[in-house]
């Protein structure tokens, strides 16, 4: 039984303030769905603006995490993600979503513009995947509802390189530059280099607090403490950065790689540019709502990326420069037998709308 309630399915949203009901409800829904996205520690740094069928989305800096996170690029990412959520609910939807990406030079703030069309209200257009064949848009919204960061450990099927491959390439037509690390000495080192990021980032007082202000925050954003499971040391959970414990005996990297049959994939661009980053965090929505439809658990390992010695080491001696490195992706089957996993909270439609 999950708690706070699977939100967007089995409770109704909360009522919209009075005088925005009088108001078309379909770019409404369009925002709630886009605010299922995911979003580093749960934040939803995001705010909106819906004017008729115009939605306009703004990066809300007072939900930034200035310890983990300085420069905003996660923060910008968890952006890009809720704007491909609008995307693809809106083509669920039956509308045809055209984005301008941060628009407004003056106010760096407003990340995109998104015009919503539908000449023919009656006549809902299929969504297309990027190949061009049809998707169904029921898949697409059911994927918004189920996608979950499920931090439980993988089961031991490996995934395929192929896998793997296609979900690069959905990154990719979404804007994001990405590459799956297959190559087994890359990847031991890159276990290494995200292993080295976790422990480097468990020494630092103030990231620590500012982490643990995110656990159980509020019933509307924040972790709660159920989507973080124990760390523990047989095959059900593997470190994540929400548990700092570690078996002393075994290195974890070492540890890791010999129980790990996931893939690991990662996510970047051609810089370190709030477009780049927007457009990763696009490209991250659309790589995890498809692994969801195809059955496959994404969990994102950010802290590689936040801690500026790993991300360079990542770039320079895994990626040979090949792309700016946005966040890595571990990428894994759960069991299908396995208990559900409770959805994360969201703050009420009417705390993240702007007049
Ligand atoms: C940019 C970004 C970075 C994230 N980094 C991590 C991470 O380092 N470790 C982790 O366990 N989860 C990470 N997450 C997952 C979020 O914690 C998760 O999306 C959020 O708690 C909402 O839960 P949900 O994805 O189940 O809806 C990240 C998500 C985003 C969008």
């Amino acid at each position: 039984m999950c708690p706070l309630a699977d939100t967007a399915r089995a409770t109704p949203p909360r009522p919209v303030p009075d005088p925005l009901r009088t108001r078309a409800s379909a770019p409404y829904e369009v925002v709630a769905l886009a605010c299922r996205a995911p979003s580093v520690h749960n934040t939803q740094p995001w705010r909106w603006r819906v004017e008729g069928t115009t939605l306009e989305l703004y990066a809300d800096r007072s939900r930034a995490l200035p310890a983990a996170d300085p420069h905003g690029r996660n923060l910008v990412l968890s952006c890009g993600a809720a704007l491909h959520h609008a995307q693809a609910a809106a083509s669920a939807l039956g509308w045809e979503p055209v984005v301008r990406r941060l628009p407004d030079p003056a106010d760096p703030d407003l990340l995109a513009r998104i015009h919503l069309s539908r000449p023919d209200p009656g006549a809902p257009q299929p969504a297309t995947e990027p190949g061009g064949s049809h998707l169904d848009p029921a898949a697409v919204l059911r994927a918004i509802h189920e996608r979950r960061t499920d931090r439980r450990r993988f089961t031991s099927w490996p995934v395929p390189a192929e896998r793997l491959a296609r979900l690069a390439t959905e990154a990719v037509a979404y804007g994001g530059l990405s590459e799956p690390i297959v190559d087994v000495t890359a990847r031991f080192r890159l276990e290494l280099l995200i292993s080295r990021a976790m422990s480097a980032q468990e020494g630092d007082q103030r990231l620590l607090a500012e982490q643990r202000t995110w656990i159980d925050h509020s019933r509307d954003d924040g972790i709660p403490s159920s989507s973080v499971p124990e760390v523990g040391f047989g095959p059900t959970t593997r470190r994540n950065r929400f548990t700092q414990a570690a078996r002393p005996d075994v290195p974890g990297p070492a540890r890791d790689l010999v129980e790990s049959s996931d893939g690991v994939l990662v996510i970047g661009g051609p810089d370190d540019t709030m477009e780049s980053w927007l457009r990763s965090g696009e490209a991250l929505s659309a790589l995890w709502l498809l692994a969801t439809r195809t059955g496959l658990s994404v969990v994102p390992l950010s802290q590689v990326v936040e801690t500026d010695e790993t991300r360079h080491a990542l770039q320079h001696d895994i990626l040979g420069d090949r792309l700016v490195p946005h966040v890595v992706l571990r990428i894994g089957w759960q069991e299908i037998s396995r208990s559900t996993h409770c959805a994360t909270p969201r703050r009420p439609l009417d705390d993240v709308l702007l007049p």
